[in-house]
């Protein structure tokens, strides 16, 4: 299975470090996380003094049994209520307070994160598993509420609490028992790191099943039709309950060990509390001890070991969250491929005129694509490329947005080196109808209005008529507020283009590219837009990408590109007249057009 470095089992944690990372989100709230901090040993100061007032509570009733006149401690009682309340009021106010904090800080990390997966490479996200990665960065976001709730609100309170109790009990009575509870609470510690450690293999294998499996429903849902043509939904059922399968016996195993971990716990709790029980009742035996120390100590153990049943869960989702926000964070630092220079200024346009020089470009070095391409589009000129599928006559699209860097050579824009200058201002000058446009899952109205924010609805509809997709928007009932399917689905191959050169309309930049733009589209339309086109393109700079040769008979040059490299260039007529590969690409269509009578002509 294909596997991105999302997945790859991480490095040895760098726990102290990933921590190290998310404390400067929380710094601006650092005051709210003193209150709530202070709120927190508030409540366990409450909570340590039940079980005192319980003792003084028992041992009076324990001298009223023998006294009438013994009356009621009511201050006692209603000082108990109060504490208790005080318990769970300061516990609420500290959640109040901090859920801010937690909240403002798990926002700007998602956001953050979102920001930098903008700015990573097309080629990042062609090699990414969407499926995977969203399930990622869910993680990551929520790790942030766990390790925060998880270490401030319970870790945190219950180490307070141990001490307050252990330096009452090595105070209040002998050593016996503050050695008990400080051995078992060493060997209760001790055992659950031990096997939660051991266990995190376990879990980390979980989780990466879990992302394959999700991966993998989500690629085979994205190709629903893929799936229908080729009648393999049983083959995506099989192959999908083999992930299920692998994922169940990884949690099975996750299951057991936890099982152990718990009953080890258990029995290291059990006996420690028969040990204080056992010395507690030997003292009040031999009358050390009165009736109320007895039901004092075993409050606090009932106090003390609640928590920490929940220790080993504890741990291990602090460990959890930590792999998951490291994982998140490894994210953020993956370095983007294509960064704008130090000090990059704005491209500043003149008439946009572009050039390439000796571009050489492979995706794959392996592979070179591009072979030293050279060609210049004076401003406001018209330059088309043409040549077989595969030769590289997108890749120079991408480059012109610098999607990728070139690896020798320059492209420019009004003698501007396109890397010296910000991609914001360098993609604002550009226009692109791409070859399979892709669309939101939402209207035809934001979708065509995307390309300029704020554009009015009389804006739309002129850019809609120009790019003949009015009449279709019209005759369909909700108008402009169609929805048009994920990844614009719910449209037809034409549907799509017309929105894609409605909006690139809508944009109006200064330089052009069509890349294949009217492919889709049937030869009565074509013939429309194509003249919309250069209307529009009339004193832009245009690069055309044909697939057609009648449509960029007016071109300023046209350039044969095969297998990365221009074999021929030059006017229409001068071309023909050569009889080279252009002269033989155009008697080849010619062909097919009157095969097909007017329809292509
Ligand atoms: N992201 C990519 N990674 C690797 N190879 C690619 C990528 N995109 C395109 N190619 C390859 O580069 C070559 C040129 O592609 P392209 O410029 O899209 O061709 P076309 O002339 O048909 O528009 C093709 O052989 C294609 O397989
Ligand atoms: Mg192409």
């Amino acid at each position: 299975m294909r596997r991105t470095v999302l997945t790859e089992p991480p490095p040895q944690r760098r726990d102290r470090q990933t921590l190290a990372k998310l404390l400067p989100y929380f710094w601006q709230y650092r005051w709210r996380v003193a209150l709530a901090l202070a709120f927190m040993v508030g409540a366990k100061l409450a909570n340590v003094g039940v079980p005192l007032l319980l003792k003084r509570l028992v041992d009076g009733l324990n001298g009223a049994a023998a006294n009438p006149a013994f009356v009621i401690p009511l201050g006692l009682l209603l000082a108990y209520g109060g504490l208790r309340l005080c318990t769970s009021l300061f516990t609420e106010l500290r959640e109040l307070i901090f859920a801010k904090a937690t909240e403002g800080a798990a926002r700007q990390v998602s956001l953050q994160v979102f920001r930098h997966l903008h700015d990573l490479s097309l080629r990042f996200h062609l090699e990414r598993q969407t499926g995977g990665m969203t399930r990622d960065i869910e993680r990551g976001t929520r790790a942030v509420h766990a390790l925060i709730s998880y270490s401030l609100y319970s870790i945190l309170p219950t180490l307070i609490e141990v001490a307050l109790v252990l330096t009452l009990l090595a105070t209040q009575f002998d050593a016996a028992f503050a050695l008990i509870t400080g051995v078992a609470l060493v060997l209760y510690i001790g055992f659950t790191i031990t096997v939660t450690e051991w266990r995190t293999q376990f879990r980390r294998q979980l989780n990466e099943l879990d992302s394959a499996a999700h991966t993998q429903a989500i690629d085979s849902l994205l190709n629903y039709e893929t799936v229908k043509y080729f009648g393999q939904e049983d083959f995506e059922a099989r192959r999908y309950d083999r992930a299920l399968e692998t994922l169940r016996r990884a949690q099975l195993k996750s299951q057991t060990t936890l099982s152990l971990l718990n009953t080890g716990q258990q029995f290291i709790i059990g006996v420690a509390l028969v040990l204080m029980l056992w010395r507690a009742t030997e003292g009040v035996v031999a009358g050390r001890l009165s009736l109320g120390d007895l039901v004092m100590i075993n409050a606090f153990m009932i106090q003390l070991y609640i928590p920490l049943n929940f220790l080993g869960v504890l741990y291990r989702e602090i460990k959890q969250s930590l792999t998951d926000l490291d994982k998140m964070f490894g994210l953020l630092e993956k370095p983007r491929e294509v960064a704008d220079a130090p000090e990059a200024r704005d491209l500043r346009v003149q008439g946009g005129a572009v050039r390439f020089e000796d571009v050489h470009f492979a995706y794959d070095p392996a592979r070179p694509v591009l072979k030293g391409v050279s060609f210049e589009i004076p401003a406001g000129k018209k330059l088309a490329v043409v040549g077989p599928s595969g030769s590289g006559k997108s890749t120079l699209a991408r480059l012109l947005f610098r999607f990728y860097d070139v690896q020798g050579g320059r492209v420019l824009i009004d003698g501007q080196d396109i890397r010296a200058v910000s991609q914001h201002s360098l993609r604002a000058a550009l226009g692109i109808v791409p070859q399979d446009s892709v669309l939101f899952n939402d209207t035809l109205a934001y979708n065509i209005g995307y390309a300029k924010e704020g554009a009015g609805e009389a804006e739309i509809e002129a850019a809609a008529r120009a790019a003949r997709l009015h009449e279709f928007v019209a005759s369909t009932p909700l108008g402009y507020q169609t929805r048009v399917g994920e990844r614009g689905l719910k449209l037809s191959g034409g549907e799509k283009q017309r929105v894609a050169i409605a909006r690139t309309l809508l944009k109006d930049p200064p330089i052009l590219i069509f890349d294949e733009a009217t492919s889709a589209l049937d030869s009565h339309n074509e013939r429309a837009i194509q003249a919309q086109l250069d209307a529009v393109g009339r004193n832009k700079t245009v690069l055309v990408i044909a697939h057609r040769l009648s449509t960029i008979v007016d071109a300023d040059e046209i350039l044969v590109l095969e297998a990365g490299r221009v074999v021929e260039r030059g006017r229409h007529a001068d071309l023909l007249a050569r009889g080279g590969a252009y002269a033989r690409m155009w008697q080849i269509q010619a062909n097919s057009h009157k095969d097909h009578g007017n329809q292509m002509a």
